[in-house]
């Protein structure tokens, strides 16, 4: 029997309510489709600055570059806020992502027709929404040095090299032929250096890819697009902070940020986390989504292990449970019946199972 190795990352806040119940549906699929998975357990974030003194402690790093995918919860207590950079929980994530070179994060946002209208947009500009969100994951802004901060001044450094936009861009074009054949790059070609070395390469790259067609669009504008237009857009591609900030937005056309799942793909093991943050005042009370980790564990076998039919089975029983009505808080309306994160994530276990 086939035997996967899964790292599972926890982490903080909610992150361990929905890791559990991700866990639970990718055991249950493990069972129906024939294969086994291995999970291990390592520390990340707060959890890991409490125990070890560093949120992306060296038993965390060994395990992950020995698994052939990566679980991640979320990272992020309000307790160290005020911390020194090398003690903050993103930190960890960010060097995370950094060690696996996983420098294309995809986020897929669509539409459940059952939830448009709980949205803040009009159903008939949703109608339609199915977009991949291709954002940099490992340079721009967040990674640049130098970068510094006293009392009088703060550093930090925008710069991508050739090789950095090319990589990400490839996944971004291949993506595209698989879907609707459109990619929409978004940069700030007009103010800054960096996006016009986006822009050249991106075109560079479409003459290679005659069957993709290809539109450049200034951030601003593409932020208005995103909430006007969204079934316009198919693949939109960006750079790191840019695309942090419009996955944000993106999250709002799907209703909810606990409904969003990520794949951050390199050339090594690939990290699957649900988009939200671990949002510390849910933790512990069985309140959070779990929905957005379970689809996360469906990109896992997608991509990590290359088992779309099974990614299949787990996206279609997330959109049955949908269809019958199940809601968390956040995607309930008045009167509907809520779930916590752990009935949520047995409705769905049980239409794996079927
Ligand atoms: C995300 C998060 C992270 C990011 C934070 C927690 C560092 O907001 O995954 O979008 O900014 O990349
Ligand atoms: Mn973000």
């Amino acid at each position: 029997m086939t035997v996967f190795r899964i790292a599972v990352l926890p982490g903080d806040g909610i992150g361990p309510e929905v890791v559990a119940t991700g866990l639970q549906v990718l055991e249950a699929a493990a069972e129906r489709f024939g294969f086994r998975v291995d999970f291990r357990e390592y520390p990340i974030g707060a959890a890991a600055v409490a125990h070890h003194g560093d949120p992306l402690p060296p038993i965390t790093r060994d395990g992950v570059r020995q698994a052939q995918a990566v679980l991640l919860g979320a990272v992020g207590d309000p307790s160290l806020d005020g911390a020194p950079r090398h003690l903050r929980p993103e930190t960890g994530l960010l060097s995370l992502r950094a060690l696996l070179g996983v420098y294309a994060n995809l986020r897929p946002v669509s539409v459940h027709p059952e939830l448009a209208a709980g949205s803040p947009l009009r159903p008939e500009r949703l109608a339609g929404t199915d977009l991949l969100i291709v954002r940099e994951l490992t340079g721009g802004l967040y990674y640049g040095e130098p970068r510094s901060i006293d009392r009088d001044a703060a550093v930090n450094t925008l710069r991508y090299t050739r090789s950095e936009i090319e990589r990400v861009s490839r996944i971004a074009f291949r993506a595209a032929r698989e879907r609707r054949g459109k990619l929409l790059s978004v940069d700030k070609a007009n103010v800054l250096e960096t996006s016009q070395l986006w822009r050249q390469v991106v075109s560079e790259l479409a003459r290679e890819h005659p069957e993709v067609s290809v539109e450049h669009l200034y951030v601003d504008f593409a932020a208005m697009r995103l909430v006007s237009e969204p079934a316009t857009i198919d693949v939109l591609l960006t750079e790191n902070m840019f695309g942090d900030i419009l996955s944000d937005e993106a999250a709002v056309l799907a209703g909810s940020l606990g409904l969003l799942p990520s794949a951050s793909l390199g050339d090594g093991p690939g990290l699957f986390e649900p988009v939200h943050g671990s949002a510390p005042p849910l933790a512990g009370k069985d309140v959070a989504n779990p929905i957005g980790t379970i689809a996360s564990v469906a990109l896992l076998l997608r991509y990590g292990l290359r088992r779309p039919d099974v990614a299949e089975r787990i996206d279609a029983a997330i959109g049955q449970a949908l269809r019958d009505g199940a809601r968390t808080r956040d995607i309930a309306r008045d009167g509907e019946t809520v779930l916590g994160t752990r009935a949520m994530g047995e409705r769905i276990t049980e239409l794996v199972r079927g």
